[in-house]
């Protein structure tokens, strides 16, 4: 598979953005969707973050005929059965509990839907939607752990301060940024799209 000289991420998170322009920096030119001037609210409708991910990558090539990846990401929790995977943004939110995007309010109804369960692991998992030269692929990364009764830590974001991932003492909000990013879930997936780039 090859990249363009000139690929839409279909972001606007600065962070993000930057970790991926970091690693393509010698491939492809990478742009935000303010750069060409897209600020559509996208339609993030399907039931998975495969099909959210598509739909993301799709709209981009669609309306505005750029080669376009796309990421969306989940906390997949065992005793919830997989829950609030594709809901995570806006957990809180869809129980009347909060507006979207309010972090303390999705893990307070995390850790409440918790109560007492003993299997408490859990998994980020990510998945990138790749348009190019005409196809799509699916590229995902994972990272299994656990969720802690009670939150720790302040950096990160998101459900960060109640994840531990499998084999660490910290959680994802009390480790080094650097290390946290280099572990991610978001990074394994990105790594997976580039393994599949040719040279
Ligand atoms: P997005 O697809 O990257 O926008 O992620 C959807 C939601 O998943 C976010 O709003 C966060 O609640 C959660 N999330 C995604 N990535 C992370 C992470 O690295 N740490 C903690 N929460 C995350």
């Amino acid at each position: 598979m090859k990249l363009p000289e000139t690929i839409v991420f279909a972001t606007n998170n600065a962070h993000k953005l930057q970790e991926v322009r970091d690693i393509l920096k010698d491939r492809c030119r990478v742009l935000s969707l303010s750069e060409i001037n897209c600020h559509d609210d996208i339609p993030e409708t399907a039931s998975t973050l495969e099909g959210n991910a598509l739909l993301k990558a799709r709209w981009v090539k669609e309306h505005y005929g750029y080669d376009c990846f796309a990421d969306d990401t989940g906390l997949e929790v065992e005793a919830l059965d997989g829950a609030p995977g594709v809901k995570s943004a806006r957990y809180a939110a869809c129980c009347g509990e909060s507006t979207d995007h309010d972090s303390k309010a999705n893990m307070r109804v995390l850790l409440r839907n918790l109560t007492g369960a003993t299997d408490r692991s859990a998994r980020f998992r990510t998945v990138i939607a790749l348009i190019s030269d005409g196809k799509e692929y699916t590229f995902e990364g994972k990272v299994n752990g656990e969720i802690l009764e009670t939150a720790a830590g302040s950096d990160g974001f998101g459900y960060d301060p109640v994840f531990r991932p499998e084999g660490e003492k910290l959680t994802f909000a009390e480790m080094a940024p650097e290390k946290k990013n280099a572990m991610s879930h978001r990074r394994r997936a990105l790594d997976a799209m580039l393994a599949s780039l040719e040279d």
